[in-house]
């Protein structure tokens, strides 16, 4: 039987980014998640942390602003999932260069939001009808 996809997911920790870790797991994958040394010690994250070492999720130190770190937690992993915050969206270049530079990953999701929104605000500009379907 095929291994299963060993999951990294960046933003984990977060409304959207618990979701996701939490279903990797679950699946069966052997799941990481990117997170930050101030959120291992932030009560407020506490309870995520806790739920994600009794689904044995590998919690990876890093941050998308450290190079090495993000290098370090991607080499580890087949898929890299992307769900970091909105203020954080224009820098997921630097995800996307540590994924070229690892050269190890099969899949990727990273999603650019504000490019979508900027192609959603012109498309209902442009044809409101069409923007409905977007
Ligand atoms: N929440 C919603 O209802 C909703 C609905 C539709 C779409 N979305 C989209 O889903 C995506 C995620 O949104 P969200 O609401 O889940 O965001 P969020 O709750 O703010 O979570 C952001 C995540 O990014 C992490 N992060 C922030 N800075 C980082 C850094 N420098 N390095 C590594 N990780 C970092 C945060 O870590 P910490 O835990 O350490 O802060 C957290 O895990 C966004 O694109 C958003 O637009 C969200």
């Amino acid at each position: 039987m095929a291994e299963k996809s060993r999951v990294l997911v960046i933003g984990g920790t977060g409304e959207i980014g618990k979701f996701i870790v939490k279903a990797s797991a679950k699946s069966g994958r052997p799941t990481f998640a990117l997170v930050r040394e101030s959120t291992l010690s932030n009560p407020a994250k506490a309870e995520i942390i806790e739920g994600f070492k009794s689904l044995n999720v590998n919690l990876v130190h890093g941050d998308i602003y450290n190079q090495k770190s993000l290098l370090s937690a991607i080499k580890q992993v087949d898929v890299v999932i992307s769900a970091v915050g909105r203020a954080q969206l224009e820098d997921q270049d630097r995800i996307v260069a540590a994924i070229k530079a690892a050269g190890n990953i099969k899949k990727s999701s990273v999603k650019f939001e504000a490019n979508y929104f900027k192609f959603k605000y012109r498309t209902m500009l442009a044809s409101p009808w069409l923007c409905f379907f977007l």
